[in-house]
């Protein structure tokens, strides 16, 4: 039989728009499956990207950080995934710089720790949601020893549990406010932490409580209210719980003053952000940037997102929005990414 043609959306040149065109079909290496893809995901950094070219290491690139679609092969080593399993996975690219580890293709190389079976109630464009914000999410509540996310600029280390499968979880005491309640990141990072058995206060827009909540948030507050900072610190308060400190998804200047004012008032804590921290954060906050690819995840892979997922425990969420089938389609999902989103995943079908 003949080998399968594979095709990719090729970015040339920073701030040039994608091409499709051929791509060799990868093979996995040790430790690595590779998947044809039925699904990517669209992310902001991959804008980013496309702009200005950055974490690219080599051109032209495959970039997309996350895939849903079925195992083609498996390398040495591998003995979690079989050929024909229905998969997501998380695509190292962004570390790697090696085009065959980018999501824009028809069949992309994912290591075997960054996949899990998508239980087969699941579509594929429901699953792809979760990897990026899933193992985001992990590196912001679990490290334990910060890391380097970029030159100068360190990761947090909140040192929380890893997300538990039993249900209900129970109580370990502790709040974390989570800015951006239903942004992608924001939304999954409530899920994880509320199954790791931690209260959540969120913040989101008003029209998004809902949807925060049905990702396990116990208080949502407006973004716009601009009582919101007191709002928080009482909300905290009355958890009764030890405050952790808060994981600011959006990390936009108005964002950090808010938070370095609830740190004021509830003496300190950690901040983990999603971008570079402020500068000058006082003593008793420990503030540095996730990087959302970290073999800390590793154990929530192999073991929690498939039976998370069958039980419902984590949902794919925020939903997605499927922008149309074909490689042709992701330049137009980055375009309306750059727009914004609220509460929602590009997503393009292959
Ligand atoms: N460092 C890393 O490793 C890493 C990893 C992943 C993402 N990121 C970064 O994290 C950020 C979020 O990414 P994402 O994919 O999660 O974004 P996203 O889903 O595109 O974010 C959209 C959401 O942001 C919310 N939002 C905007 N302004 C807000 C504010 N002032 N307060 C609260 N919510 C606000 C909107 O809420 P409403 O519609 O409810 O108003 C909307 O739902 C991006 O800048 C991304 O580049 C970094």
């Amino acid at each position: 039989m003949a080998a399968p043609k594979n095709q990719a959306a090729w970015l040339t040149k920073a701030g040039t728009p994608l091409e499709v065109g051929d791509a060799p079909l990868p093979t996995a290496g040790p430790g690595e499956i590779v998947i044809k893809n039925a699904a990517v995901a669209i992310n902001p950094l991959d804008t980013h990207m496309q702009d200005v070219g950055v974490f690219v290491q080599q051109w032209p690139a495959i970039f997309g950080c996350e895939v849903a679609g079925v195992v083609h092969s498996t390398g040495p080593d591998v003995d979690r995934f079989r050929k024909g399993d229905r998969v997501i996975g998380h695509t190292v690219n962004l570390v790697s710089g090696r085009p065959q580890d980018g999501a824009y293709a028809l069949y992309t190389v994912v290591p075997a720790d960054k996949a899990a079976i998508l239980p087969d109630h699941i579509s594929f464009t429901d699953g792809v949601v979760v990897p990026f914000a899933l193992e985001g999410a992990v590196c912001a509540l679990s490290l334990k020893v910060p890391g380097v996310a970029m030159p100068g600029v360190s990761t947090p280390a909140l040192a929380l549990p890893y997300p538990s499968l039993q249900d209900p979880t129970p109580s370990i005491g502790k709040t974390i406010v989570i800015y951006g309640g239903s942004s992608s990141i924001g939304s999954m990072a409530t899920q994880v932490a509320t199954a790791a058995g931690i209260h959540v206060i969120t913040v989101a827009g008003a029209h998004n409580f809902e949807f925060s909540k049905s990702c396990g948030a116990a208080q949502v507050f407006d973004h716009k209210d601009p009582s919101i900072v007191d709002k928080i610190i009482e909300a905290v308060t009355k958890s009764g719980n030890v405050f952790v400190g808060i994981f600011d998804a959006i990390a936009s200047p108005d964002t950090y003053a808010h938070d370095l004012a609830i740190f004021a008032k509830l003496g300190g804590g950690h901040l983990a952000c999603s971008h570079p921290p402020p500068a000058d954060v006082p003593e008793n906050v420990k503030a540095g940037m996730i990087f959302a690819v970290n073999d800390i995840a590793t154990p929530v892979w192999k073991e929690f997102v498939t039976p998370a997922l069958q039980a419902g425990k984590i949902k794919c969420l925020p939903p997605p929005l499927v922008v149309g089938k074909g490689l042709e389609y992701v330049q137009e999902g980055l375009k309306k990414c750059k727009a914004g989103v609220s509460a929602t995943k590009l997503v393009v079908e292959l």
